[in-house]
């Protein structure tokens, strides 16, 4: 098997920077997912009560400092292109598919932090540190941005299975290399 060497990418494979980033994130966001949903159903007096939306923040910032760093990536960096194969319908649904995922991965982001700012004490990792932020800009911000992050997180899960259903559909009936370019394997 060829592997791709470069880290920035070309016309026609991802780099390592986007390969890895895109990889190491699947599983924490998913992961977030399932914890806010096991933190909703937590009462007073849960033994993950403290803990759990702790562990959920903390590893929500380390995304969202990586999803920076990849979005700018992205912006300054070129796209390998579509397989010649592909319908220009399915190239501009590919590129609205993947825009969408980083504006709802974002707003899911900023919410979560306008929840936890909201108290005015900032956003505390574990005993550790306090990252300091702006309170509330609105009435009852830890509510609407709630509602947000709740419709936000789920509207995000929807577009990752039709994503990953995309990529499975590419890699096993149109048998093309969308797939195994985003795992770094070479176009022969
Ligand atoms: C990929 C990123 C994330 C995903 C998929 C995610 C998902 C979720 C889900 C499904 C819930 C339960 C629904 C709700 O109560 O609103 C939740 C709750 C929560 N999330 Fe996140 N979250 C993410 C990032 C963050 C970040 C970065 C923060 C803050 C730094 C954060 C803070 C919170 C808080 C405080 C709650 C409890 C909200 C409440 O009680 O209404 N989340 N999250
Ligand atoms: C949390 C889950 C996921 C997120 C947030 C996500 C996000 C993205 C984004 C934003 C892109 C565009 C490239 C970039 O900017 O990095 C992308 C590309 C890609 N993703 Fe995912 N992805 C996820 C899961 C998956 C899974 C499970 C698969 C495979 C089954 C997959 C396969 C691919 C492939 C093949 C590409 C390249 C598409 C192309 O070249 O047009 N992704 N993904």
């Amino acid at each position: 098997m060829n592997l791709v060497k470069h880290y920035k990418n070309t016309d026609t494979q991802w780099g390592w920077v986007i390969i890895v980033l895109h990889w190491l994130l699947v599983l924490p966001i998913i992961g977030l997912f399932a914890l806010g949903l096991y933190m909703m159903d937590l009462g007073y007096y849960d033994d993950m009560y403290i803990l759990a939306p702790q562990i959920h923040e903390a590893i929500g910032i380390i995304i969202l400092a990586l999803m920076l760093f990849r979005l700018c990536w992205r912006l300054f960096s070129t796209t390998p292109k579509p397989p010649a194969t592909n319908s220009k319908l399915i190239n501009l649904a590919s590129h609205l598919a993947h825009n969408a995922i980083y504006l709802v991965l974002f707003a899911i982001l900023i919410t979560g932090l306008m929840i936890s700012f909201a108290g005015g004490q900032g956003l505390q990792i574990f005993d550790w540190f306090i990252i300091p932020g702006p309170a509330e800009f609105f009435d009852n911000q830890a509510t609407f941005a709630g509602d947000i992050h709740e419709l936000a997180a789920f509207g995000l899960i929807a577009l990752v299975i039709l994503h990953a259903v995309a990529a499975l559909k590419h890699h096993y009936i149109d048998k093309d290399t969308t797939l195994t370019n985003m795992l770094g394997i070479k176009e022969k």
